[in-house]
């Protein structure tokens, strides 16, 4: 099978440049990409891709395109590919999936869908709108997590912790401790169906999926609760929650309002409507009212 085949196999859109069956838009090649003068090799073809999104005002330009050309030479990052493939002229089929997949981000769409997955905490993750991407700070909770449960080893009973998290998107919280909690279990909870079952595929492809249950929860419905009793007290509450002040929402940065679920972001008028609802949840989950960790970060729209 040819490079541009494979690449398309393992894309989330197919030869016409139209998304293949994810729900919401179908992308399109619009706006038109510029030609390209001749066949380039891939640091001339960062360049050239860094000017054209900085002339589209496309934001994080470089680093942008830097990921799009290492991922259609097989690389994770640009600085990791050899020096040889930076300097060779790449294929017309390499040029054209690179002008494909740039043709996505001049769309605003986040890197990460157009690259289909994501390392998170050193597991690579696959990516798909509107499941929210998980951010740097999203690591930073892990980390928390991790630290606290190395000070309260009375917590981990003796099959190891059982956790709940809220809000589990594409999984990203619940298979990192899942890999550095090895005895550990999880109950991985989120209302949107495209997270559960985003989950549930990452947990497979990181062969987890034995120590993870996933379930579809509305939190905010009445006695939500109840429904999670048949797994069980949990050791650990851990979430993420959807914090952003409703009147904010609008002024989330393109790449966010276009692609990512609303309902991952948006938490009311106060911005504290879930985390109401977990709060109120936790203690009755909650073996002998154990820890809870939940990551509310107010930062800039
Ligand atoms: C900020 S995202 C966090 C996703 C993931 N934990 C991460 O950090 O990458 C919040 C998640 O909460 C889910 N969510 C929002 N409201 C919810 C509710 N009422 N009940 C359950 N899950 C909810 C969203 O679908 C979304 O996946």
């Amino acid at each position: 099978m040819g490079l541009w085949r494979q690449m398309l196999r393992t894309l989330p859109f197919g030869p016409s440049g139209r998304r293949r069956g994810t729900q919401g838009r179908a992308f399109g090649l619009w706006p038109p990409c510029p030609p390209l003068p001749r066949l380039l090799n891939a640091t001339e073809l960062v360049s050239h891709w860094t000017g054209i999104f900085e002339k589209r005002g496309i934001p994080e330009a470089q680093v942008s395109s830097e990921y799009i050309v290492a991922h259609v030479l097989g690389a994770k990052t640009f600085q990791s590919l050899q020096p040889v493939l930076r300097t060779q002229p790449l294929t017309p089929q390499q040029l054209l999936c690179i002008q494909e997949l740039c043709s996505y981000r001049l769309q605003r769409m986040p890197v990460q869908y157009i690259l289909g997955e994501w390392d998170f905490q050193g597991l690579s993750l696959k990516m798909a709108p509107p499941v929210f991407i998980p951010r740097p700070e999203t690591e930073e909770l892990v980390e928390w997590v991790l630290e606290e449960m190395s000070q309260r080893p009375h917590v981990i009973g003796q099959d190891g912790p059982r956790i709940l998290e809220v809000g589990c998107g594409s999984g990203a919280i619940s298979l990192s401790l899942l890999t550095q909690l090895p005895e550990s279990q999880v109950i991985a909870v989120d209302k949107e169906e495209a997270a559960i079952s985003l989950t549930s595929e990452n947990a497979q492809r990181l062969q987890l999926q034995d120590r993870i249950w996933t379930i579809l929860l509305d939190v905010t419905s009445e006695e939500s609760w109840t429904h999670l009793l048949p797994w069980g007290s949990v050791d650990l509450v851990v979430s993420n929650p959807p914090y952003v002040f409703h009147q904010d929402m609008e002024q989330l940065a393109a790449e966010i309002r276009s692609y990512e679920d609303p309902v991952a972001l948006d938490g009311g008028d106060e911005g504290m409507d879930i985390i109401t609802d977990i709060l109120t949840l936790a203690p009755r989950l909650l073996k002998d009212s154990g820890p809870r960790f939940l990551h509310v970060q107010r930062s800039g729209p």
